[in-house]
């Protein structure tokens, strides 16, 4: 190497350096994650309420069941891997719990709205709305409080105090808002119909918890509920209105048009919060491109349940995965899971299978979804 070489190529390392030191410095330490939504985000709530997720719920990851309605994890663990922190508990489930880093208030079926109905009438919606996951979020910040300042083991397992502004707020929640309607028989104009009240709803949360000091807001818009098996088996629509890739055209509609109001509550939000960072993610994209081009990406059978019983999405409302029947006084598994569930996107007909959580967080991971395009470690600014 002559001196000019040299010149360059230390030029060029510091520069690397400089650069790279200037990105760190933008990261976020986010000392704890809570997290409001439906299955989606769900690590224990329901199943803490209404009795575990049974087997073979969590085959691929913990090998046996872990509160989630998946093989394995969902993408509120891998956003809590990334940023260096332990799977969230859930606010929920009373033994074994550890909150120092967070709590996850989401349950499965869980809606932005309270229902009119209970978990076992149709639907199947659970109690803990997003109202109801405020206020267990508002007794959990105010009672952690009083009881850290006890001392002891309490110290070893709740938040400090000013945790709760530092954290990252993550919400997941809506598609089950959506369907409720479906699921009283409304037609899709009848459901865009409450669709305004149900943001509304949304917005009155999201600044409750700012009252409440949080800072920094990472929201996730709805999936496409059209492409989900049990949809498609429970409400079927007339074959002109699939797509190509088989989805159901109407309740596609109806998510979007779901987004773009979450879209426009975000900026009126970061209008009326001046010292929020909200990102909002565009989950929808990501997961539509996953099962419209599931082979591409590795991926099979992207409208069939990985775990269920029989039908053309295997799944069936009557024997869901992991069901059992008993023959000649025998227990027979019918709810069957797949050979392989790295290949598949739809685990049990309503959630998504560990390896389609994992391909969604890598492509959102990094802010390319993201509106700002802030990436998840640097969600606590407003602009890049
Ligand atoms: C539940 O019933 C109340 C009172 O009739 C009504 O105002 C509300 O909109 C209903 N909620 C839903 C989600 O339908
Ligand atoms: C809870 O987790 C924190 C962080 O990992 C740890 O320091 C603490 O000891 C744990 N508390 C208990 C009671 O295990
Ligand atoms: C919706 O319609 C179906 C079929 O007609 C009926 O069985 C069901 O009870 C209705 N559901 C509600 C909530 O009205």
């Amino acid at each position: 190497m002559n001196l000019n070489t040299i010149f360059w190529v230390v030029l060029y390392v510091l520069l690397g350096f400089i650069t790279n030191s200037l990105a760190a410095s933008r990261h976020c330490h986010f000392p704890a994650i809570f997290n409001f939504g439906d299955s989606n985000s769900d690590t224990g709530g329901l199943s803490a309420a209404f009795g575990q997720a049974g087997p073979p719920n969590g085959e691929s990851y913990f090998h046996h069941p872990a509160g989630r309605y998946c093989d394995g994890r969902l993408i509120v663990d891998f956003i809590a891997k990334k940023l260096g922190l332990p799977y969230l508990s859930a606010y929920l489930d009373s033994v074994g719990s550890n909150y120092t880093y967070g709590a996850n208030f989401a349950t499965a079926g869980s809606t932005i709205r309270p229902q009119n109905t209970t978990l076992h009438q149709t639907g199947g919606f659970s109690p803990f709305s997003l109202d109801v996951q405020f206020n267990q979020f508002n007794d959990f910040q105010r009672r952690t409080q009083h009881f850290r300042e006890k001392g002891g083991v309490y110290k070893t397992l709740l938040p400090k105090a000013e945790d709760f502004s530092g954290a990252l707020y993550t919400f997941d929640i809506g598609q089950n808002d959506l369907t409720s309607g479906y699921f009283h028989n409304m037609s899709t104009d009848e459901v865009k119909t409450y669709v305004p009240d149900v943001l509304a709803k949304f917005k009155t949360i999201l600044k409750y918890v700012y009252d409440h000091g949080g800072r920094s807001f990472w929201v996730h818009n709805t999936g496409p509920v059209g492409c989900v098996p049990y949809i498609l088996d429970l409400h079927p629509v007339e074959r002109s209105l699939l797509d190509k890739a088989g989805c159901a055209t109407p309740y596609n509609e109806v998510a979007k048009f779901f987004n773009r109001g979450l879209k426009e509550v975000v900026v009126q939000l970061r209008k009326e919060l001046p010292l929020a960072a909200i990102t909002y993610v565009d989950v929808y994209s990501v997961k539509y491109s996953l099962i419209s081009q599931a082979n591409k990406h590795g991926f099979e059978e992207p409208l069939r349940a990985c775990c269920g019983h029989g039908g053309k999405y295997n799944y069936n409302l009557h024997a869901g995965c992991g069901a059992k029947i008993k023959v000649d006084g025998k227990e027979i598994l019918i709810g069957k899971p797949c050979k392989n569930p790295s290949v598949r996107i739809s685990w049990d007909g309503v959630h998504f299978t560990q390896a389609a959580n994992k391909w969604v967080f890598d492509r959102i991971v990094d802010g390319s979804f993201s509106d700002p395009p802030i990436p998840l470690n640097m969600a606590c600014h407003k602009h890049l």
